[in-house]
């Protein structure tokens, strides 16, 4: 990283935490969540998630921002440059972004479907059992084709990303984040009025422990990662653009707050209704595309609303792929020096190839499965890089941080600006709790997963 890319460093504790919540808050939030809370067994999954996110997730926050501001460099150097032996990690983190960001753009797709046709007052045309043809790619005209919007999305990013106007976009989006929020909360409100709600928050919000096994736990970490935008190197070249009078922990214990907060909120909003409305609960993917059609068609202007919403909702997802995709044209640009059009252009084809197997996944090639019956390429996509990868990643940035350099260098630069109150317990936990609770969860996890071993 030069000395005038530093230059643009975030302005103190407010604007670094933004500039990560922005990243972090995406459609792993409002998505993501909600679904695989809905399938994990409700309020087991959130318990679950919660105690990892402020113990782990935390811890592992901690150490990214630490190794990128300690080094002032990219995930690819940091590594290699506190031990040439373990250069690799920054490698396999980086591999993530390949994976995720075509899927995320199938989504992105939809969510675009779903504003167009709202803000065109064509709302009831999205309900029932709309979108389950739509994504098998089973309506007639190119405008119902998932395939369309896909592309449509993919477009708006390369533009964005092509035109260099990325700051204009992350700027307006500061300013509609918390919109996306307020609304959030107010269709949360509405959505308690529904009959039979009571039923879902009773789901959604009671935990039976009996519910949680070995693959609850690894879902959850998975989605933390994902969520929280750790194990994939990015956190880390945010770490190097901090300042260094800025307070970690604080600034981390923040981030993953709001970040929790809007899963949370998200779930709260989708999961019960689902319930109310009588969907099945293991949708998938597709729950928030049939859940929220449900609330809005309840609600009074709900085609206006729902067209604002789904507006936020591509802003949300739009800052995430693009820094997504951003952090891919780096690897190509500065590390096997290509011009940034043709990196561009490399990395587009590999996501609108990619990408096009996840979109038709759903339907024209929905006979090709992978580990399980029902797992399509999406479906694949997303748990080779959530729930393999970057739990391998993480397992191996805790041991790095734990045994080879030793978390002194972690806590050394989070005192640097302020104390430490979670240190005993950061330690902890990067050292034994995470890398060995990591190690056992990712061993039955698969085992389940592949048939080995049934929990
Ligand atoms: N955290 C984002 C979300 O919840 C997705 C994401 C993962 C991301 N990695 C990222 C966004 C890197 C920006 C940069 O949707």
């Amino acid at each position: 990283m030069s000395d005038s890319d530093k230059s643009i460093g975030f302005t103190g504790r407010l604007g670094f935490i933004l500039a990560m919540a922005g990243s972090a808050v995406g459609l792993g939030n409002l998505w993501r969540f909600p679904y695989l809370a809905a399938e994990y067994g409700g309020g087991a999954f959130i318990l679950t998630y919660v105690i990892l996110a402020i113990t782990f997730g935390f811890s592992l926050m901690v150490a990214e921002v630490c190794i990128g501001r300690r080094t002032g460099k990219s995930c690819f150097e940091a590594f290699g440059s506190i031990d040439k032996r373990w250069r690799f990690i920054g490698w396999l983190a980086a591999l993530v972004p390949a994976i995720i960001v075509p899927y995320y753009c199938v989504i992105g797709g939809w969510v675009t479907k779903y504003f167009v046709e709202y803000t065109i007052g064509n709302g009831d045309a999205v309900n029932g059992t709309f979108f389950i043809g739509f994504i098998s790619s089973n309506l007639p005209g190119v405008f119902d084709n998932p395939m369309t919007w896909f592309l449509v999305f993919v477009a708006l990013v390369v533009i964005v990303v092509l035109g260099g106007i990325q700051k204009g976009i992350e700027r307006v989006s500061k300013i509609l984040m918390p919109a996306l929020f307020i609304m959030l909360i107010g269709i949360t409100i509405f959505s308690f009025t529904l009959d039979g709600i009571g039923e879902g928050l009773e789901y959604y919000l009671i935990p039976h422990i009996e519910d949680i096994s070995a693959k609850t736990i690894l879902a959850a970490v998975g989605q933390l990662f994902y969520s929280m935008s750790l194990a994939m190197g990015i956190t880390i070249t945010y770490g190097a653009y901090m300042k260094k009078d800025v307070n970690v922990e604080k600034s981390a214990r923040n981030v993953s707050m709001i970040d929790t907060g809007a899963a949370l909120l998200a779930g709260l909003l989708i999961v019960p209704t689902v319930v109310a409305v009588g969907i099945p609960i293991k949708s998938g993917p597709t729950l928030m595309f049939v859940s929220l059609p449900e609330v809005f068609a309840a609600m009074p202007a709900g085609n206006f609303i729902a067209a604002v919403f789904f507006l936020l909702v591509i802003f949300a997802a739009l800052t995430s792929a693009i820094s997504l995709m951003e952090a891919l044209v780096y690897v190509l640009t500065e590390k096997a020096n290509m011009s940034r059009y043709v990196a561009s252009a490399i990395v587009t084809a590999l996501i609108v190839g990619l990408g096009t197997l996840s979109c038709l996944g759903f339907g024209p090639l929905d006979h090709i499965t992978f580990l399980t019956e029902e797992q399509t390429f999406l479906d694949f996509f997303d748990f080779i890089s959530n729930n393999i990868l970057m739990p391998i990643v993480a397992i191996l940035t805790c041991i790095f941080i734990g045994f080879v350099v030793g978390t002194k260098f972690i806590t050394d630069e989070v005192e640097s600006s302020g104390q430490f109150k979670a240190k005993k317990m950061f330690e902890i936990m990067i050292k034994w709790v995470c890398p060995i609770g990591l190690a056992l969860v990712l061993a039955t996890g698969l085992m389940d997963i592949l048939g080995i071993m049934k929990l």
